[in-house]
């Protein structure tokens, strides 16, 4: 079956600076794709890519990335304005700041139905009603008479995915949705997200710095760094038996409930520029770094079937067990 999102050899950047390179993954239509990395690691950069946001300045420089058998870059921007919002939509980490404050949620969203569709006030209203019901959330009448300032910022963030579902997206982008959230919502929202593929089917791309949101969510995972994958596959096959070094640090840092003590963060800082005469762009802080991983060429080796990694270390299966030795 085609893939409903293809991304492929993606480069995309600001200023005539590529932040993101060589980036390829799909999505399966009902597919949930994490993407986990580092800050700056270019995730948003990717996503704000696939959604086209002029506004943010990204600038896609190579590769293809197709939607729905459509070549986006191909599209003009008035068949991306009316792709957006109905067939591709974008969550961000605080929804709130992209909704007007001062402006009821019932007249938003009847705007945002508008723009999209013919529709009457009233059967706009209905659409939002038939998303909440959908969503299990509570309490519709209050929500749509309210402005975003009168709400906490997790019923924000669920009005906005339901706002971004009122068209029922193919595809939903979701950019660190759970982040400013406290565990006992961001658990709500995580089953929210889950649930539209569920009730509709939709896929969904979900960027998190957590990896706990990542494994109960994601059906597949790839793990950034200085703007390329380094590990991608299936969720439980990439946390379960990390191969890149990167992966089993950013795994090794997750602190524990019941530990005494804080796990030691990886030393250092992910590089700013992520060039092709660099080598791998973790070598400097891999505890693993052999001299001739700084002068590797990018590549991804696959593991077995929905597992790759891009570690030349870890692809020699004899030194692999040091590998394991060292990182855990
Ligand atoms: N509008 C912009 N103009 C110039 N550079 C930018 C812009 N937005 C991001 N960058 C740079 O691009 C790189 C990737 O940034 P990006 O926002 O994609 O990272 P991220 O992985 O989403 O980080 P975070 O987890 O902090 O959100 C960083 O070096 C960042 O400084
Ligand atoms: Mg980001």
């Amino acid at each position: 079956m085609d893939k409903l999102l293809n991304v492929n050899g993606l480069r995309a950047g600001y200023g005539g600076y590529d932040k993101v390179k060589d980036v390829s993954f799909t999505v399966a239509q009902g597919e949930i794709f994490g993407i986990v990395g580092e800050s700056g690691c270019g995730k948003s950069t990717v996503l704000k890519a696939v959604m086209h946001l002029p506004a943010s300045g990204v600038v896609v420089t190579g590769g293809s990335i197709v939607f729905d058998g459509r070549d986006l870059k191909a599209l003009s921007p008035e068949e991306f304005r009316r792709l957006r919002g109905s067939e591709l939509c974008m969550v961000f980490q605080n929804s709130s700041s992209s909704m007007n404050p001062i402006r009821k949620i019932k007249k938003q969203s009847y705007e945002t139905i508008k723009s999209h569709r013919d529709i009457s006030k009233t059967d706009a209203y209905d659409m939002m009603a038939s998303v909440f019901e959908k969503l299990g959330l509570n309490d519709f009448k209050r929500i749509m008479n309210s402005c975003p300032y009168e709400l906490s910022g997790g019923m924000n963030q669920r009005v906005a995915i339901a706002l971004a579902m009122v068209m029922e997206p193919k595809l939903i982008l979701a950019d660190e949705p759970t982040s400013a959230l406290d565990v006992t919502t961001q658990s709500q929202v995580v089953d929210e997200l889950r649930l539209l593929r569920e009730k509709f089917g939709t896929s969904v791309v979900i960027v998190s710095h957590n990896i706990g949101v990542i494994s109960k969510m994601a059906d597949n995972v790839a793990i950034m760094y200085g703007g390329r994958i380094v590990e991608m596959g299936r969720t439980d096959k990439v946390l379960k038996n990390p191969l890149h070094p990167y992966t089993r640090a950013l795994i090794k840092a997750v602190p524990k409930l019941n530990a005494e003590t804080l796990p030691a963060g990886l030393e250092g800082n992910p590089p700013q520029d992520c060039r092709a005469d660099m080598g791998c762009a973790f070598a400097p802080r891999c505890a693993f770094c052999s001299g001739e991983c700084k002068h590797m060429e990018y590549s991804m080796t696959k593991a077995e079937d929905d597992h790759y990694f891009a570690c030349a270390m870890a692809a020699k299966g004899e030194d692999y067990g040091k590998c394991a030795v060292v990182c855990q």
